[in-house]
């Protein structure tokens, strides 16, 4: 079974074709994140408008490298939420109008729960029960699979989003947008011990928080630079020396991975997994992976890099798996997108 994917819940438009779940056939992503760059984050309006312009383009050539036709598509996976309204609306609306028009079967995709299937398309396949930590620059989850469409979240964030709290202190620092690659990159020059910072306490031990930590990296910026200097503000950075701001890095990074694999152990004696996935964008990040590496007993599974941000193979790798369980296919002539879809 061929499933065609489309993902526009954020800045990426992109689609894939996935043959029964596991081989992937195509992946083409376009991202707008250039246009992004000069405002530090993503602004809604511009990524739905580059949305409407090339996912059209995005689809003919994911079917193009698949080197199929729509006879060659069986259903059409789409991206129902969380994401930014104005973006997954045209996720949503091409999605229905080529499963009326093309006459495929339509599957509402949860785009959290897909970033764990993008795992799936690995040659070491994850194995259940299944334990899954997702960060990225809108979620971070740590959920517990029995199987296929059986989970309990164990934890989310109470506040900022792992990814988010990179991107936000690297704007501190004043190093470029995205803020984890810059960060990981200012981190290698610096000192992890030299910053000393909180790890956050949450009521469920489950739960995340980083704003706290985004506040003590502040702070101590501002110690460092000599004065309260506001934030945002470009005085900050510039009062910092190269050294000072990588020694901030590399405590920040240190913190926010031990926190996450910290989580993980926890969740791990707990829960007994039979595999670990760790998917999102922040599972780029080598130190989680050493880190993860070192500290978890059971062998993680990580989606190939270029499945760990956003992509529509994850979503096609998710809506095989709803149609071969028999999960409830979406009306395509009512389905709305959802921004706040929850796990
Ligand atoms: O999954 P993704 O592409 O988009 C969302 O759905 O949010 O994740 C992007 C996030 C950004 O916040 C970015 O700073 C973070 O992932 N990220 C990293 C690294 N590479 C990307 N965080 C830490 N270390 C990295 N190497
Ligand atoms: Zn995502």
């Amino acid at each position: 079974m061929r499933v065609l994917g489309i993902e526009t819940s954020c800045d990426e438009t992109a689609a894939a074709v996935v043959e029964d779940g596991r081989r992937l056939l195509s992946s083409a992503v376009a991202s707008s994140l250039d246009l992004h760059i000069p405002f530090g984050g993503v602004v809604p309006e511009i990524a739905a408008r580059s949305h409407i312009e090339v996912i059209l383009p995005v689809i003919d050539k994911a079917l193009r490298k698949a080197k199929t036709d729509w006879e060659g598509i069986d259903a059409i996976a789409v991206t129902q939420g969380p994401g930014l309204l104005g973006s997954l609306l045209v996720g949503v609306l091409t999605a229905r109008t080529l499963a009326i028009t093309k006459k495929k079967t339509l599957y509402a995709v949860n785009h959290v729960e897909a970033h764990v299937y993008a795992a799936f398309l690995e040659e070491k396949q994850p194995e259940f029960p299944l334990l899954a930590l997702i960060v990225s620059g809108g979620h971070t989850q740590l959920v517990f699979f029995r199987g296929h469409f059986d989970y309990k979240v164990l934890g989310q964030t109470m506040d900022d989003a792992a990814g988010e709290a990179f991107d936000k202190v690297a704007k501190i620092l004043g190093l470029p947008y995205p803020g984890g690659p810059s960060i990981a990159e200012n981190a290698k020059m610096g000192n992890p011990e030299s910053v000393k910072l909180p790890l956050a306490r949450t009521e469920n031990k489950y739960d995340f928080s980083f704003s706290g930590l985004k506040t003590a990296v502040l702070r101590a910026a501002q110690t460092q630079a000599g004065r309260a200097y506001d934030f945002p503000s470009t005085k900050l950075p510039e009062a910092l020396s190269r050294s000072q701001k990588a020694n901030i890095a590399a405590s920040f990074q240190k913190t926010a991975v031990y926190t996450l694999v910290r989580h993980l152990r926890k969740a791990e004696i707990e829960f007994n997994p039979k595999s670990i996935v760790i998917a999102g964008g922040v599972a780029a990040n080598q130190l989680l992976r050493t880190g993860a590496k070192e500290y978890l007993k059971t062998g993680v599974v990580y989606p190939d890099i270029k499945l760990c941000t956003d992509n529509a193979a994850m979503i096609a790798a998710l809506g095989y798996f709803q149609a071969s369980k028999k999960r409830p296919e979406a009306d395509p002539y009512s389905l709305e997108p959802n921004p706040g879809l929850m796990m």
